[in-house]
C-alpha cells in the first residue's frame, strides 16, 4: 500500500544494493588507513542513508560531517543552480575529504561542491557516488567510485525522493510516471 504502490518497477533490490555498498566499503578500506583519518562528507538529503550503510563498513579511524546543497525543486529535472543549504563543520584544509553522493546526474551539484570544497585546500579529495545517470550527463565530474549506473528513469527510495517522499524505500525503483505527471 501506499508509497510501493507508485513505483512501476524495483530497479536494484535491497540485497544487491547492500552487497554492492559493502563492495564500496572494502574499496574505501583500501584507500585510506588509520593515519589518513578521513573526512566524510555526505551530501545530504539524498546521501543519508547510503553514508549510514557505508560507513559500517569502514575499518579506518575516521569522521563524518554533512552538507546540504540543493539544485532540484520539487520537479525531476535538475535546474543547473545549486544552493548551499547547510555547510560543514569542519575545517577541511590538509584533511583527506570523500564526498559521499547518492547520485550524479547532470553533473552540476558535484561539480560545485568539488570546486568549493576545492578552494578549502583539503590535502585529497575524492568523490564515492552510489547512482551515476551518465546519459545525463552535462558536466565531467571525475568520480573515483560508482555503486550502478543507471538509465534515465526516474529513481527514488534509498534515500532518493521525489516531492520530499520515498527516501524511506530500502531499494531503488522506478517512480510511475502518473505519480509525477499528476503534479507537473
Ligand atoms: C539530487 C541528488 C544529487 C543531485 C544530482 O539532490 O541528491 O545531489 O540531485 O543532480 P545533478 O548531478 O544533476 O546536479 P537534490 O537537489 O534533489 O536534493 P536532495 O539530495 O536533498 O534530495
Amino acid at each position: 500500500m501506499g508509497l510501493r504502490d507508485d513505483v512501476a518497477k524495483v530497479l536494484i533490490p535491497e540485497e544487491t544494493l547492500q552487497a554492492r555498498v559493502a563492495e564500496l566499503g572494502r574499496a574505501i578500506n583500501g584507500m585510506y588507513d588509520d593515519a589518513d583519518r578521513p573526512l566524510l562528507v555526505c551530501v545530504l538529503k539524498g546521501a543519508f542513508m547510503f553514508l549510514a550503510d557505508l560507513t559500517r563498513h569502514l575499518e579506518m579511524r575516521h569522521e563524518v560531517d554533512f552538507m546540504e546543497v540543493s539544485s532540484y525543486g520539487a520537479g525531476t529535472e535538475s535546474s543547473g543552480v545549486v544552493r548551499i543549504l547547510l555547510d560543514l563543520e569542519q575545517n577541511i584544509k590538509g584533511r583527506h575529504v570523500l564526498i559521499v553522493e547518492d547520485i550524479i546526474d547532470a553533473g552540476y551539484t558535484l561539480d560545485y561542491v568539488t570546486r568549493n570544497l576545492r578552494t578549502r585546500r583539503p590535502t585529497s579529495l575524492r568523490i564515492c557516488s552510489l547512482l551515476s545517470k551518465p546519459s545525463r550527463r552535462e558536466i565531467d565530474v571525475p568520480v573515483d567510485l560508482v555503486g550502478f549506473e543507471v538509465p534515465d528513469e526516474f529513481v527514488v527510495g534509498y534515500g532518493l525522493d521525489y516531492a520530499e517522499e520515498y527516501r524511506n524505500l530500502p531499494f531503488i525503483g522506478v517512480l510511475k510516471e502518473e505519480v509525477y505527471q499528476a503534479a507537473e
